[in-house]
């Protein structure tokens, strides 16, 4: 009952600054979402890639309403980018956008989107690593899709996210599966209704097991995403039935969950990869990571209580 409410408050822009505001909100906040810029996250990269994990960077922040705050994200993004170039990590650091923060919902979002986009895809390249767009609600999948096929005419390593709550998701699977894309599944994150995505968490972990079985019996990369111990067993045994070795597949995790888990599978000798956003506009981001899991909005609130 909780996730959908704190789904709805994640939306609201009251809440928002309730929530920024409160003076005990950071520490919850920083279990999450290591750092606010990139300054404090390259030594957080340094140290999850150190300990042989995998990162994806996620500059946090979504549904702008400016030109100009998508050209910041963009920019944020090449700046990301030029600090990692040093590293020399290759694909073991790459990042991962929202469209909606590059202006996607704006007038001619679609258009601007991909051109804001493009030249983050076109760095990341240079410096040999890849992007990954992240899946946002339903309104935004078209738009997803059709960026995602044309920045794979020039940047086929260019990923993507499907949900496997969305009806839509098993047909989008076998056109991302037979086209050799990389794609990350997930369960979903947002507040969707009946009409599009099953609200059954069980019919959405089957359907996430049908869909892992088309990526893993495709031509492309599927990259396992989430921290579901039941799905995590049966992508291994997924990927055992389609023949792939090691590194013909990948999970990922969100930074701060499951830590051990992050680890115990890179023991295993499994590629992981540890999904780690920063920035200073993380309500949007936090709010989702609340709704997964209602102990973490106890701890919140009595983080606020006992403090
Ligand atoms: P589930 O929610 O069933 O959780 C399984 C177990 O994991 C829980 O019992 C708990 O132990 C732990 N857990 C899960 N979430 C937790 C949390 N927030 N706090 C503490 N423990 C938690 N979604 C989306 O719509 N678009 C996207 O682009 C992405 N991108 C993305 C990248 C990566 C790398 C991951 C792992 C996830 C996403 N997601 C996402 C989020 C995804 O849709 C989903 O909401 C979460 O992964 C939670 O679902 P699980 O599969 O982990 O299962």
């Amino acid at each position: 009952m909780l996730g959908p409410l704190i789904l709805a408050a994640s939306r609201s822009d009251r809440m928002r600054r309730l929530v920024s505001a409160a003076p005990m909100t950071k520490p919850v906040v920083d279990r999450f979402i290591p750092g606010e810029t990139v300054d404090q996250v390259i030594p957080i990269v340094a140290g999850l890639t150190g300990r042989g994990l995998e990162v994806t960077l996620d500059v946090v922040g979504e549904d702008i309403t400016t030109r100009e705050q998508a050209a910041a994200a963009r920019d944020a993004y090449l700046r990301l980018i030029e600090r990692l170039e040093p590293l020399a990590l290759g694909t073991r650091a790459e990042v991962s956008v929202k469209l909606s923060m590059f202006g996607q919902s704006l007038e001619g979002g679609h258009a601007l989107a991909l051109e804001n986009v493009r030249p983050v895809v076109e760095a990341a390249a240079a410096i040999g690593t890849t992007v990954t767009l992240d899946a946002e609600d339903h309104t935004t999948l078209d738009s997803m899709f059709a960026v995602h096929e044309e920045l794979r005419k020039d940047f086929p390593g260019t990923g993507c996210v499907i949900q496997s709550y969305l009806f839509r998701t098993e047909e989008d699977a076998r056109r991302l599966a037979a086209d050799g894309s990389r794609v990350r599944l997930v369960k979903g994150a947002y507040k969707e209704p009946a009409s599009v995505a099953h609200q059954d968490r069980a019919e959405v972990d089957k359907a996430y097991v049908r869909i892992l079985r088309t990526l893993m019996e495709g031509a492309g990369y599927p990259m396992i995403g989430s921290h579901d111990p039941r799905l995590i067993s049966v992508g291994q045994e997924l990927a055992r039935r389609a023949g792939r070795k090691p590194d013909e597949y990948e999970f990922q995790m969100l930074y701060g969950i499951r830590s051990d888990e992050h680890l115990r599978l890179a023991a295993q000798g499994h590629r992981m990869r540890v999904y780690t956003a920063y920035g200073t506009d993380w309500y949007g981001y936090f709010m989702r990571r609340l709704a997964e899991k209602p102990a973490n909005l106890l701890f919140f609130v009595r983080s606020m209580i006992t403090k």
